[in-house]
C-alpha cells in the first residue's frame, strides 16, 4: 500500500518536473498618433521569461540584456543591412497597422445608453439610492454627474471605474445616496465625446415600465380567465336548463 502510494506520487513528481523551453519574439508598436515620429517599433527576443535583446526604432539600434544578448546586439548593430531591414519594419508593419487602427476604431465614438434605477442602500445615513448605469460607449473618457433640482450633487456620490466590456465598449455605474424630498427632480447627466450635448435622464419615481408591463400582462391574464370562466358558466347553465326541460316536457 505504502509502496504503491510512493510510486503514484513519484509518477506525479516526474510528470510535474518534466520541463521544456520557450524561445519567442515579440514585435509591438507603441503609439499615440498616426504620425511616424509618435510610433515606436519594439522587437524583442525572449528565452523563457527573460528578454535577451530588443530592437527599438526610437533608439535606432539593438540593446542586449544578458551576456549573450549584449553580444548579439553588438553584432547586429555592426551590420548596416540588418539595421536597415529591421528599421524598415516600422514603416511596413507599424505605420500601416496604426493607420488602420485609427481608421477602423480609434477615431470613432459610440453613443451610450443610460438606465436609471433605484436600489436599497446598504446602511448609510440616507434612505434611498439611485444607480445611473451607462452602457456601450467608446472611447473610455466619460463624465457622469447628478443634478438635484438643477444643481449638481457632489456629496454621497460614488462611481465605478470605466469597465471594459472587452469588445471596445465600456460601461460605468454611478451611485447617488439621498434622502427623498417631495416634489424634487433628480437627473443623471452623461457627458461624452459621442454626444453633441449632455445626455440628461430624469428619475421617474413612479413604477418603471418593465414593472408596469408585468402588471398589465398579469391583469390581462386575469380578465381573460374571468371572461372565459363566465362564458363557461353561462354555457353550463344553458345546457343544464335544457336538460331539465326535457323530462318535464
Ligand atoms: C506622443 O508622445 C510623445 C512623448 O512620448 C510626445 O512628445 C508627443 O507629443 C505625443 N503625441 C501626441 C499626439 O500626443
Amino acid at each position: 500500500m505504502a509502496s504503491s502510494f510512493l510510486s503514484f506520487s513519484l509518477l506525479f513528481i516526474s510528470l510535474y518536473t518534466a520541463d521544456g523551453f520557450r524561445s519567442y519574439s515579440l514585435a509591438s508598436c507603441d503609439f499615440n498618433s498616426t504620425d511616424p515620429k509618435d510610433i515606436e517599433l519594439i522587437h524583442s527576443e525572449y528565452f523563457n521569461k527573460l528578454e535577451i535583446y530588443r530592437f527599438s526604432s526610437s533608439l535606432g539600434k539593438f540593446v542586449g540584456y544578458t551576456e549573450y544578448g549584449v553580444k548579439q546586439a553588438e553584432y547586429f548593430n555592426n551590420d548596416p543591412s540588418i539595421l536597415a531591414q529591421i528599421s524598415a519594419e516600422k514603416e511596413r508593419y507599424c505605420v500601416t497597422t496604426v493607420g488602420l487602427d485609427y481608421q477602423a476604431a480609434l477615431t470613432k465614438s459610440a453613443e451610450p445608453y443610460v438606465v436609471l434605477h433605484s436600489v436599497t442602500p446598504s446602511g448609510g445615513k440616507h434612505s434611498a439610492m439611485l444607480v445611473c448605469s451607462v452602457f456601450d460607449f467608446y472611447p473610455k473618457n466619460i463624465k457622469v454627474s447628478w443634478l438635484r433640482d438643477g444643481k449638481e450633487v457632489t456629496s454621497d456620490v460614488t462611481s465605478t471605474d470605466e469597465l471594459a466590456d472587452a469588445d471596445w465598449y465600456y460601461q460605468i455605474h454611478s451611485h447617488l445616496e439621498y434622502t427623498p424630498r417631495s416634489g424634487e427632480k433628480i437627473s443623471c447627466v452623461v457627458e461624452h465625446a459621442s454626444l453633441r450635448e449632455p445626455l440628461v435622464t430624469d428619475w421617474d419615481p413612479s413604477m418603471p415600465e418593465s414593472e408596469r408591463n408585468k402588471i398589465a400582462i398579469g391583469a390581462s391574464g386575469l380578465i381573460l380567465g374571468l371572461v372565459l370562466s363566465l362564458a363557461g358558466f353561462i354555457y353550463y347553465k344553458r345546457k343544464a336548463r335544457g336538460r331539465i326541460l326535457v323530462p318535464s316536457n
